[in-house]
């Protein structure tokens, strides 16, 4: 018998400093957003075809079986169409993460960011060369799984959603946004801040779903636009100081809208506001170029440039470490994007 067909990526998660928040049928943004990949945070992936069976999927998460495999099978179900020749095979699919569950890092982008990436490398050796690019069909297949994961599949700075602010740009995939800014933003680091980890009670999903009614929907999508291109400008110009103050409107925002959607709900603890108060007078005191985001969830990211390490981590250790739980963070920064593993 022939050796089985087996592909194995490994793909980083990226955190957006202009967020997708909102989403149109397809799972196409209402507005564009900016992100960075990570260096330490990133899924593993290898997909084996083994001829079909009953079954459609094996899936394995650090080696045992895992909830996420309903998720996965009906993502391969709707790609199917797409792809004819996935019919033709039972999946096994077995992912490990470099991060352990829950800390604050988006699972879901590198999850689905490795999978499409294998996806996208069979569909080639299956079918051929195709008219896109490796990378962008992967972002494209990655996007029908989870929106943010689309942005995952590049090394650096990423942006998705079709304006006229990037060429090329697209709702269907990411791009990658090269090397255009100034080399400061090549250094940039995040402090992962571990402020609780018990599971969330409302998903980004459900907070995605909750702008297509929101009184805010159109003032935000014109809000998330201007930002994504403020920035843009303020990277390549090199402006560190006000890059971060857009970032953070970005950050406060997120939650202001989640805090007035219908119903309500409101991801931020205690401690994610005792934080951000330390963050800002630490700012203030050292006027060191500094700032935060969050996603959608408790934990904050401390970003910093890499020249400012030593103070930083003495921050962390000094002011920051008894408000996080269990005196977690995870020291990461932007990274070079995936790698194909075998
Ligand atoms: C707040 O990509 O997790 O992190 O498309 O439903 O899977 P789905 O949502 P997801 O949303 C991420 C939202 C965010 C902002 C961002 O990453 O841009």
């Amino acid at each position: 018998m022939n050796n089985p067909i087996q592909v194995c990526w490994e793909c980083p998660s990226n955190l957006a400093l202009v967020k997708y928040w909102g989403k149109k049928d397809g799972q196409f943004p209402r507005n564009p957003s900016l992100s960075f990949s990570l260096k330490e945070a990133r899924t593993r992936t290898r997909v084996t075809l083994l001829p079909r069976e009953d079954c459609r999927l094996i899936f394995r998460f650090e080696g045992r079986p895992s909830p996420f495999e309903g998720r996965v099978g009906r993502y391969l179900d709707t790609l199917t169409g797409e792809m004819p020749w996935m019919e033709a095979y039972t999946f096994r699919v077995e992912s490990s993460n470099t991060f352990p569950h829950s800390a604050g890092i988006a699972s879901s982008a590198s999850a689905f960011g490795a999978l499409a990436l294998c996806l996208a490398d069979l569909d080639r050796q299956l079918t051929g060369e195709g008219d896109s690019p490796l990378l962008r069909k992967a972002s494209q297949l990655a996007r029908k799984g989870s929106g943010s994961a689309c942005r995952s599949v590049y090394p650096g700075f990423a942006w998705w959603g079709e304006s006229s602010v990037i060429p090329g740009s697209s709702d269907d995939y990411a791009v990658a946004l090269g090397n255009q800014f100034s080399a400061r933003f090549d250094t940039l680091c995040d402090a992962v801040l571990l402020i609780d980890s018990s599971e969330k009670k409302t998903s980004s999903s459900a907070g995605h779903q909750r702008m297509a009614a929101h009184p805010y929907q159109d003032a935000r999508v014109r809000q998330a636009n201007a930002h994504a291109e403020k920035l843009v400008q303020r990277m390549k110009a090199g402006r560190y100081d006000d890059f971060f103050e857009v970032v953070e409107q970005e950050a406060f925002s997120l939650h202001a809208l989640m805090m007035s959607s219908s119903p309500s709900f409101l991801l931020l603890k205690p401690n994610s506001l005792r934080v951000i108060e330390k963050i800002k007078d630490f700012r203030d005191q050292t006027r060191l170029p500094v700032g935060l985001t969050m996603d959608a969830g408790p934990n904050i990211h401390l970003l910093y440039f890499k020249e400012n390490r030593e103070e930083i981590r003495g921050f962390i250790e000094t002011e920051l470490l008894s408000l996080l739980e269990n005196g977690t963070w995870l020291d990461d920064g932007i990274g070079d994007g995936p790698v194909k593993v075998e």
